[in-house]
């Protein structure tokens, strides 16, 4: 699917309330803490990327990436439940890796249950490297408290 990729840097709370509700559409089924307005304007504030994809005026996707010398870190990317599987995350992460300030590696963590992203990242040459114990802490439903393992995973293109 064609989509236009925009970069988020100023804040922009029309923009923010679709990517608060796309996070939710993405990661709810993990019954992780969502992310709020507040969160954003925080990576906003703290200097992370945020990236963003449009389809026909309406946010369907986006990625927080830290950008580094050594490692740049994805925090996260989501894309709405519905687009997804139509390479929406796929353009992101092409776009982004063509970007300036991208310097040829990056790290970042998933949950070891998340065996589509897993999948997605494997797909771009990532390897897991490590895992990270009781990473990710259930914030809601029948496994309230419990807390699930992360995979690391790294690419290096140099
Ligand atoms: C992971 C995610 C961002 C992928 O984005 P997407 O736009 O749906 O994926 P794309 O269409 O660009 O797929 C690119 C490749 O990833 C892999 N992939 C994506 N979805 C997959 C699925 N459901 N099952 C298996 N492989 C999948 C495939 O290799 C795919 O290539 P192919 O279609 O040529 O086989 C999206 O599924 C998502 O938002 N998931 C929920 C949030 C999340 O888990 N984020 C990552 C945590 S950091």
């Amino acid at each position: 699917m064609k989509n236009n990729i925009f970069i988020l840097n100023k804040i922009n709370g029309e923009i923010i309330n679709q990517l608060v509700n796309i996070y939710f559409s993405a990661f709810s089924k993990f019954y992780f803490r969502n992310w709020s307005f507040q969160d954003f304007i925080d990576l906003i504030n703290n200097g992370y990327s945020i990236f963003y994809s449009i389809d026909n005026h309406k946010v369907i996707g986006f990625a927080v990436v830290s950008f580094n010398k050594d490692f740049s870190e994805i925090i996260t990317i989501a894309v709405e439940s519905n687009y997804q599987r139509k390479n929406i995350g796929r353009n992101l992460l092409n776009y982004i890796m063509s970007s300036a300030e991208f310097e040829g590696n990056f790290i970042l963590d998933v949950a070891i249950i998340n065996t589509v992203a897993i999948k997605f990242y494997e797909k771009f040459g990532f390897k897991k490297i490590g895992k990270r114990h009781s990473y990710y802490l259930i914030s809601e439903g029948d496994n309230l408290g419990h807390k699930i393992d992360a995979v690391v995973m790294q690419l290096r293109l140099y």
